[in-house]
């Protein structure tokens, strides 16, 4: 039995949390839960975002299912998640997105894992005004932080019988830095020789991925460029709806949707839980029960084959709990 820690958030957070943790259970899921308010709502009540108790929790458990949280606008808030993501390291942005009968789209092939690296590149916001007309922005790329990620990407390959990681850069322009990531990337690959890789360059990705996205597998790559080509990746399969996510670090992992807290649905019991189940299903396989993960991974499949139960975003008229006990009854 394995504690974890459990973010509500704001929004449809509660609703499709409940929805979650009521799977898990039904699945016989090995865990335990330790669950907080967090987000704009616990701010209005208590003054924090996150609680303290919430914090110490996450640093005891080092697991957490977070769900989605709404970012107060001016009030000078920094975003949550980069907050989290700086404050315990975590470098892997991890996101996978697979093509679901579900969802029609003229990608029905699509099977692409994104590591993002998460920490610097660009979005360290290290801008300098020059002069009135002029604004040079850092890009910082380092030996560390690349090496990390670029294992990290391997490495999952090798743990999921993945076939080839796809190093994405843009080193023929950018000849130091990410010549830097796709050295380091060409030096990691040779310790892995199980595992086919090569290497592209961002825009010519953008084309093929759109053209032929099935010849994509793994694909590992600096901050910005994932940023962009995992969104990309999402439209591919349909939109943010379905799309689990990772952001891991070397102590600290933390598991959550990729959508937000969606506030036009919140409260209407009609918010699909997929995505934040499928995070779950992410945490269950890194702590090695991936034969509970597979259980609920399957259920959700003849759930969403079956189209009989599917939330109003896929286009059915379940609410929530109907979607939920149709997966408990596959169960
Ligand atoms: P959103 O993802 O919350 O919503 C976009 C659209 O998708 C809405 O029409 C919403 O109803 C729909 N949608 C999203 N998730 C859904 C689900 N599970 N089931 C059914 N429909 C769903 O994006 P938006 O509106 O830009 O952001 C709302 C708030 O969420 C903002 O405050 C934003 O900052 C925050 N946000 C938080 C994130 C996080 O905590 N990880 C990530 C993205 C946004
Ligand atoms: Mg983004």
């Amino acid at each position: 039995m394995k504690t974890i820690t459990v973010f509500k958030g704001d929004g449809i957070g509660p609703e499709i949390t409940d929805a979650v943790l009521q799977i898990l259970d039904a699945a016989k899921a090995p865990l335990s839960y330790e669950i907080f308010n967090v987000g704009a709502a616990e701010y209005e009540r208590h003054g924090a975002l996150i609680p303290d108790d919430a914090f110490a929790s996450f640093e005891k458990t080092r697991l957490l299912l977070k769900s989605p949280i709404t970012t107060p606008i001016g009030k000078g808030f920094r975003s949550l998640n980069v907050t989290l993501r700086n404050k315990y390291d975590l470098y892997a942005n991890i996101r996978p997105a697979k093509s679901n009968t579900a969802v029609k789209t003229p990608f029905p092939n699509v099977d692409i894992v994104t590591f993002r690296e998460n920490t610097e590149d660009l979005y360290i916001g290290v801008e300098y005004k020059m002069n009135e007309d002029t604004v040079h922005a850092i890009k910082l790329i380092t030996r560390k932080a690349s090496e990390r990620i670029i294992k990290a990407a391997f490495d999952y390959a090798v743990a999921h019988g993945r076939k080839k990681v796809t190093c994405v850069h843009k080193a023929n322009i950018l000849k130091m830095s990410d010549g830097l990531f796709l050295d380091i990337f060409h030096t990691i690959a040779k310790d892995y020789p199980q595992i086919e890789s090569d290497d592209k360059i961002v825009d010519n990705t953008c084309m093929q991925m759109v053209m032929r996205p099935e010849q994509f597998d793994i694909i590992v790559t600096p901050n910005l460029y994932g940023d962009i080509l995992s969104d990309l990746t999402s439209g591919l399969i349909g939109g943010l709806g379905l799309l689990p996510s990772m952001n891991v670090g070397d102590d600290y992992a933390m598991f959550e949707a990729v959508h937000g807290s969606a506030p036009d649905i919140a409260g209407k019991h009609i918010a699909n839980p997929t995505a934040l189940l499928w995070s779950a299903c992410m945490l269950l396989e890194y702590i090695g029960e991936t034969a509970i993960a597979a259980k609920i991974r399957k259920a959700v499949d003849e759930v969403l084959a079956e189209k009989q139960h599917l939330t109003p975003d896929l286009g059915g008229s379940a609410t929530t709990e109907e979607y939920r006990d149709a997966v408990i009854a596959k169960l």
